[in-house]
C-alpha cells in the first residue's frame, strides 16, 4: 500500500515537473520567436499598430499611455485645466495664445488629438483654422519624419499647420525613436542634430546610455521658430537655442542677442519670451544625470511578463510605478521616495508662486506707468527686467518634472527671477513716484 502511494505521488510529481519544463521551453521559444518579424516594416512606417505586430509587448505597453487615471501632487496623466487652477497665468500671458487655453500634458497617445483640440491652434471655434505654423506638428507624430523624408525638411516647416491635418494622424510612436532595420534608437528630428552641431558636438558620438535620453530630447526641450535663417527666409524653422549653453541664463542671452520675442505683453508691453519645456536641459544639471541615469531608466523601466524582460513603453510619471522606476536603485520604501519627490516639488512651488505674484504686480504697475504717460526710454530697462523675470519663472514652471530632476538648479533660476522682478518693481515705484 505504502509503495503504491509513493508510486502515485512520484508519478504526479514527475507529471507536474514535465508540465513545468514544457512551459519553460514554450516561454523560451516564445521569447526567441517574439523577435522574428511577422511583417516587413518599411523605413517610413508611421503606424504604431504595424510595428506592434512584430513587437506586441512593447506595443501593448505603449497603448497604455491612453490611461488617464493617475494623478500625483504635480503630475500625472489627468487632463487638468491649468488656467482655471491658477488664474494669475491669464495675466502673465496676456495677449498670447496660452492665456486662452493651457492644459497639463497627458500620455503620448493623445499628442495629435490634444493639439487638434487646443484653442491655441483651433481658434475660439476650435475648427483648426488657427494661425500656428505647421512646424507645431514636429513633436507630435511619427508622420513627421516620414513627411520630412518624403518632401524635405524646409518643405515640412512651410505653411500652416492646418494644411498638414490629413497627413499627421499617428500619435508619437515607434518611428520617432527607432530605426526599423534593427530597432536601434535613432534621432529623427533634425533640430536636435543641428543644435549639437551648433555647440560643436557630433550627436553620432553619443553613447547608448545617452541615446536613452536623447530620444526624449527631440521634443522635451526649449525651442523657437527662426524665420531669418539665411537662404530659408520666411520659413518658421525649428531651432533649439543652445549655442551659448543650456542654462536659463545662456538661452536668455541667446534670445536677447537676436532680439527675439514671442509676443508683446498686452499690459506691460514688455517683449516677452515663452519658455516651452526645457525638460532635458534641466535634467542635465541634476544629480541623476551626473550619475549617468537616463530618462528611460525612470520613465521606461524594465518589466517582466511571461518570463520575458522588455522595456515598459507606458511612458508616464514614475510615481505610478516606483517599484520598477526607483527601487531598482534605491532601497527606501515607496512612500519615502514619493515623499522625497513631493517635498522638492512643494518647496520649489512655494518660491515659484512668490515670483508669479511679483510678476503679476509688475505687469499691472507697468501698465499704470504707461497710462500715466511714461516714455519708452523710461520703460526700456524695466521691460527688460520683466522679460527676464518671467522667462526664469517659465523656465522653472514649464520644465515638467524639473523641481525633482534638478531641485537646486530650479531654486537658483527662481531666485534669479525674483531678483529681476524686484529690480523692475523698484524702478517702477521710482517712476510712479515722480509721475503721481
Ligand atoms: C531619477 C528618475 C528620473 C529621471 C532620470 C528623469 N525623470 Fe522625469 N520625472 C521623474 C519624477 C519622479 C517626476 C515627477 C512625477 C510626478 O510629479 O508625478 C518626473 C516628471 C517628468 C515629467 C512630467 C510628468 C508628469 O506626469 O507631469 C516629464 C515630462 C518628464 N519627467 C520627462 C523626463 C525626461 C525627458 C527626462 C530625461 C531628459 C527625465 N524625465 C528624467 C523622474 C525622472
Ligand atoms: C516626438 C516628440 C516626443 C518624444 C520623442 C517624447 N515625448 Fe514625451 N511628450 C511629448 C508630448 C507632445 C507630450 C504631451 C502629450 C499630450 O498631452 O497630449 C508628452 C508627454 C510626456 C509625459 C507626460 C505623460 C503623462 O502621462 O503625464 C512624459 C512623462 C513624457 N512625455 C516623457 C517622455 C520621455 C521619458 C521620452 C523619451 C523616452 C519622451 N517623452 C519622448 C512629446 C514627445
Ligand atoms: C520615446 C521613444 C520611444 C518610442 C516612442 C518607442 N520606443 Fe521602443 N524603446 C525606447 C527605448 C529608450 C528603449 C530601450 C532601448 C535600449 O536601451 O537599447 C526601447 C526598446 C525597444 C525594443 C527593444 C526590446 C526592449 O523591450 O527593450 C523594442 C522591440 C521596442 N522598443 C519597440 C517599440 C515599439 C513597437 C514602439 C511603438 C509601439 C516603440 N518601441 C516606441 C524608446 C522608444
Ligand atoms: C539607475 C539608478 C537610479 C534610479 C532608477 C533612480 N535613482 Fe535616485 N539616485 C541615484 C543615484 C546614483 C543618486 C545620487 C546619490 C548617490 O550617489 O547615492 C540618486 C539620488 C537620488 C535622490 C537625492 C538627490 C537629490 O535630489 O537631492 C533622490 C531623492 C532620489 N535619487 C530619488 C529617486 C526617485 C524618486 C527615483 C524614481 C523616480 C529614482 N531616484 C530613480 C540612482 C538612481
Amino acid at each position: 500500500m505504502k509503495n503504491w502511494i509513493l508510486f502515485i505521488v512520484t508519478a504526479v510529481v514527475v507529471f507536474l515537473l514535465g508540465m513545468l519544463a514544457s512551459s519553460v521551453i514554450n516561454r523560451k521559444s516564445e521569447a526567441k520567436f517574439a523577435y522574428v518579424p511577422k511583417v516587413e516594416i518599411s523605413e517610413n512606417e508611421p503606424r504604431n499598430e504595424v510595428w506592434g505586430k512584430n513587437f506586441p509587448k512593447e506595443y501593448q505597453s505603449y497603448i497604455q499611455t491612453l490611461d488617464t487615471t493617475f494623478q500625483s501632487y504635480q503630475g500625472g496623466s489627468k487632463m487638468i485645466d491649468l488656467l482655471e487652477e491658477d488664474p494669475r497665468l491669464v495675466i502673465l500671458w496676456a495677449g498670447y495664445g496660452f492665456s486662452k487655453d493651457y492644459n497639463q500634458g497627458r500620455g503620448h497617445y493623445y499628442a495629435v488629438e490634444d493639439l487638434q483640440n487646443t484653442l491655441r491652434t483651433g481658434g475660439p471655434k476650435g475648427k483648426g483654422d488657427g494661425p500656428m505654423p505647421s512646424t507645431c506638428w514636429t513633436c507630435k507624430s511619427p508622420d513627421v519624419p516620414r513627411l520630412m523624408n518624403e518632401h524635405g525638411v524646409d518643405e515640412f516647416y512651410k505653411g500652416k499647420w492646418a494644411d498638414k491635418g490629413s497627413e499627421v494622424v499617428d500619435p508619437i510612436g515607434c518611428a520617432d525613436c527607432h530605426d526599423s532595420k534593427d530597432m536601434s534608437l535613432q534621432v529623427t528630428r533634425p533640430a536636435l542634430i543641428e543644435a549639437f552641431e551648433e555647440m560643436g558636438k557630433d550627436i553620432n558620438q553619443a553613447t547608448h546610455q545617452e541615446m536613452r535620453s536623447l530620444v526624449c530630447a527631440q521634443c522635451h526641450v526649449e525651442y523657437y521658430f527662426n524665420k531669418n535663417i539665411p537662404g530659408k527666409e520666411g520659413i518658421p524653422y525649428l531651432v533649439f537655442p543652445w549655442k551659448n549653453g543650456m542654462s536659463s541664463d545662456d538661452m536668455e542671452k541667446y534670445y536677447d542677442d537676436i532680439e527675439f520675442s514671442d509676443w508683446t505683453h498686452k499690459l506691460s508691453k514688455a517683449p516677452m519670451l515663452k519658455a516651452q519645456h526645457p525638460g532635458y536641459e534641466v535634467y542635465l544639471t541634476g544629480v541623476h544625470a551626473d550619475r549617468g541615469v537616463s530618462c528611460a531608466d525612470c520613465h521606461m523601466p524594465y518589466k517582466t511578463e511571461g518570463g520575458q524582460k522588455f522595456t515598459d513603453h507606458k511612458i508616464q510619471s514614475p510615481l505610478n510605478n516606483v517599484a520598477n522606476s526607483c527601487q531598482v536603485c534605491h532601497r527606501q520604501e515607496a512612500n519615502k521616495l514619493i515623499e522625497n519627490v513631493y517635498t522638492r516639488q512643494k518647496k520649489s512651488t512655494e518660491s515659484r508662486l512668490k515670483l508669479e505674484d511679483a510678476l503679476v504686480k509688475a505687469h499691472i504697475e507697468a501698465k499704470k506707468a504707461w497710462d500715466l504717460g511714461a516714455t519708452e526710454v523710461q520703460m526700456k530697462d524695466i521691460l527688460t527686467d520683466i522679460r527676464h523675470a518671467q522667462w526664469r519663472w517659465d523656465y522653472a514652471a514649464a520644465s515638467h518634472g524639473g523641481s525633482f530632476h534638478s531641485p537646486v538648479e530650479i531654486g537658483r533660476v527662481i531666485s534669479s527671477g525674483l531678483d529681476a522682478a524686484a529690480e523692475a518693481r523698484i524702478k517702477l515705484s521710482r517712476l510712479l513716484a515722480v509721475r503721481i
